[in-house]
């Protein structure tokens, strides 16, 4: 299967320029599943809610959304992507997957990061994991990285492949996506964005280092922190299947849960 990211800097604000350029780089490129960062399309940085619900669109009635589709069927592939969406008064920070059948799964973000939480409202859908190319697909984003639980949810729900939306601002996720990567034996696409978005009421810098990271920890490919950079390379996810870790060890059928269940 053919994996990937696109790691590149939105212009905050600039939907429909955003969204021109990641079609035109993507035209360009075969692939099977490939990963956007998180609010790919809007940029980061929202004063505040009422901000957010003026870029923000319905998934079900998107012109962006619509153009991803038909994307993915004249190119035969699937993407996730990081998305500002709108239901009604809420919002959220989603990520979606879409292939050649239309949008597949919608999942909204669990864990707000810092000012997040004065912008959106905090995700209400469950964790799920999708069958496409006979490969299982989990999705969390950006700062769910911090809790163990979110990836451990989907591999113990079969996830081959964790793909991973991001906008991060700090400094440790690449290298603990690493350890999530190991501890459940899956793959993990990090799709993460470059660049200082500089707002009236401040500035935030993003880490770039997107990363492919194999399921026994394995950092397969991490880009430079501010290039722009599209990475797509050949894995076999049945890799993910196998979940030993020693000859007598499955690191999820040796789970006690029954001692730890918080
Ligand atoms: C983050 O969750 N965007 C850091």
């Amino acid at each position: 299967m053919r994996v990937g990211f696109y790691q590149y800097k939105p212009v905050f604000g600039k939907v429909s320029k955003n969204l021109k350029k990641v079609v035109s780089v993507l035209s360009n490129i075969e692939a099977d599943l490939i990963v956007l960062p998180e609010l790919a399309f809007t940029g980061y940085y929202f004063r505040d809610r009422k901000e957010v619900l003026q870029h923000a669109e319905d998934p079900t009635k998107s012109s962006s959304i619509d153009s991803l589709i038909a994307l993915c069927r004249e190119k035969k592939f699937y993407l996730v992507s990081g998305f500002t969406e709108k239901r009604k008064d809420k919002c959220f920070n989603s990520s979606v997957l879409i292939g050649p059948e239309g949008l597949i799964h919608l999942y909204r973000k669990l864990h707000l990061f810092n000012t997040e939480k004065n912008c959106f409202d905090e995700g209400d859908t469950p964790l799920q994991v999708n069958t496409v190319m006979d490969c299982k697909i989990g999705m969390m984003i950006c700062f769910d990285w911090v809790f163990a639980e979110v990836s451990r949810n989907l591999a113990l729900q079969g996830a081959d492949i964790i793909c991973h939306p991001s906008n991060l601002v700090l400094s440790y996720c690449q290298q603990t996506m690493l350890t999530r990567s190991l501890e459940n034996r899956v793959f993990s696409i990090t799709a993460n964005r470059t660049g200082l978005e500089k707002r009236p009421h401040g500035e935030l810098k993003f880490t770039g280092k997107s990363q492919i990271v194999a399921p026994n920890g394995d950092l397969l490919y991490r880009a430079a922190s501010q290039r722009e950079n599209i990475y797509i390379m050949d894995i076999d996810p049945s890799n993910a299947r196998d979940k030993s870790i020693t000859a007598q060890n499955d690191v999820l059928e040796d789970r006690r849960p029954e001692y730890y269940s918080i």
